[in-house]
């Protein structure tokens, strides 16, 4: 067993996060080697939530975990810490503009980000999850000048996740015969799900997806819109946010960041853009990417076409209005 890591989650008190303590404690992501410690950060008024939370995971008993600690103070929460999870945000309430939430939520990535600089290391892994994901990650990178750039990423893995499933109920093969889908640009619903590059197991035989769907109508118009629009069905249904697929999902997201992508195989996560495939620079953008020795790359080469070429500006140039929009509230 090594040393135990200190392990940051922010909005410890809320849905997503109450599903993704237990993972992490149990070894989903670091591994069932890797003892860890884990930090929760939640607001002032949510502490007695939090406790909650704590006595919980004591009660879990498991061994890898060894300590929790609450707190409200971001600067205890983020010193030394070798992985952050930035979950929490404001949620956008009733009556509430897009621009409303942002103007709420960059400051909190400002800040987190300032405190991230200060007191984490600076090989630190930081996943932004709460939303708006990638404009929040480029907001907190921007603040923490001291760690390089491609320690912050945004999570589009819910919804390459979302992608997979549809894709595999489509086929009729279980969910894991189904690789190498990817989510381009913005976690919003201007994201592209792009199945062309998809590999599908079928009988121990590799096939593409568009081969096995055959149904390149429904590749480029069903199976796009369904995964668009994935996270407002399950809110209609449920009256809450996703919030166990999201837990999951940032789970898969960090331990392959950490642990490496399998041979052959790559996943999306939004880095911050090196104008790759045409992309604006200087966006979190989702792109696909591999990783080793915890050092993650974009996929290079994969054939562009028309459709394709669409799709990705439409998404970077609302990546582009974000930014914009992000840095006139922080300089207002
Ligand atoms: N990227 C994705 O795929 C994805 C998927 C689902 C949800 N989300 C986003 O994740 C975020 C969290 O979702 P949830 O369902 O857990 O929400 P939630 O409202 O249940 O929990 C959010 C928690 O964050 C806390 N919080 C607010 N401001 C904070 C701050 N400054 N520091 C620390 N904690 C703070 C709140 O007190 C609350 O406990 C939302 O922004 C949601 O939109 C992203």
């Amino acid at each position: 067993m090594s040393e135990p890591i200190k392990v940051v989650v922010t909005g410890a008190a809320g849905q997503i996060a109450y599903s993704l303590l237990y993972m992490i404690a149990k070894g989903d992501v670091f591994g069932p080697n890797q003892p860890l410690i884990l930090y929760l950060l939640d607001i002032p008024p949510m502490m007695g939530v939090l406790e909650g939370v704590v006595m919980e995971l004591a009660d879990c008993a498991i061994p890898l975990l060894h300590g929790v600690i609450p707190t409200d103070d971001p600067v205890v929460a983020f010193t030394d810490v070798s992985a952050a999870f930035l979950v929490g945000a404001m949620p956008r309430k009733q009556g509430m503009e897009r621009k409303d939430l942002l103007s709420a939520n960059v400051k909190i990535f400002k800040v987190q980000g300032e405190a991230l600089d200060k007191y984490a290391r600076k090989d630190v892994k930081v996943l932004v999850v709460g939303n708006p994901a990638n404009t929040n990650a480029l907001i907190c990178s921007k603040y923490a000048p001291s760690i390089p750039r491609e320690n912050f990423t945004a999570m589009t893995r819910l919804d390459q996740n979302r992608a997979q499933a549809q894709i595999a109920a489509k086929i009729g093969v279980p969910v894991g015969n189904v690789n190498n889908l990817i989510i381009w640009g913005n976690h919003s619903s201007t994201q592209f799900p792009d199945a062309s590059h998809a590999v599908v197991q079928i009988d121990s035989k590799q096939l593409k997806a568009t081969e096995a769907v055959k149904d390149d109508n429904w590749i480029r118009s069903t199976f796009v819109e369904t995964v668009q629009k994935r996270g407002a069905t399950v809110i209609a249904a449920r009256k809450m946010s996703s919030a166990m697929s999201a837990a999951k999902a940032a789970s898969d997201h960090m331990r392959d960041w950490f642990l490496g992508t399998a041979p052959g195989h790559f996943v999306s996560m939004g880095v911050v853009s090196d104008g790759s495939y045409g992309a604006p620079k200087d966006v979190v953008f989702s792109f696909p990417v591999t990783i080793k020795n915890g050092k993650w790359e974009i996929v290079q080469g994969l054939p562009i076409d028309d459709f394709a070429t669409k799709m990705l500006n439409i998404t970077g140039k609302e990546l582009e209005e974000e930014r914009l929009e992000a840095i006139a509230i922080i300089e207002a």
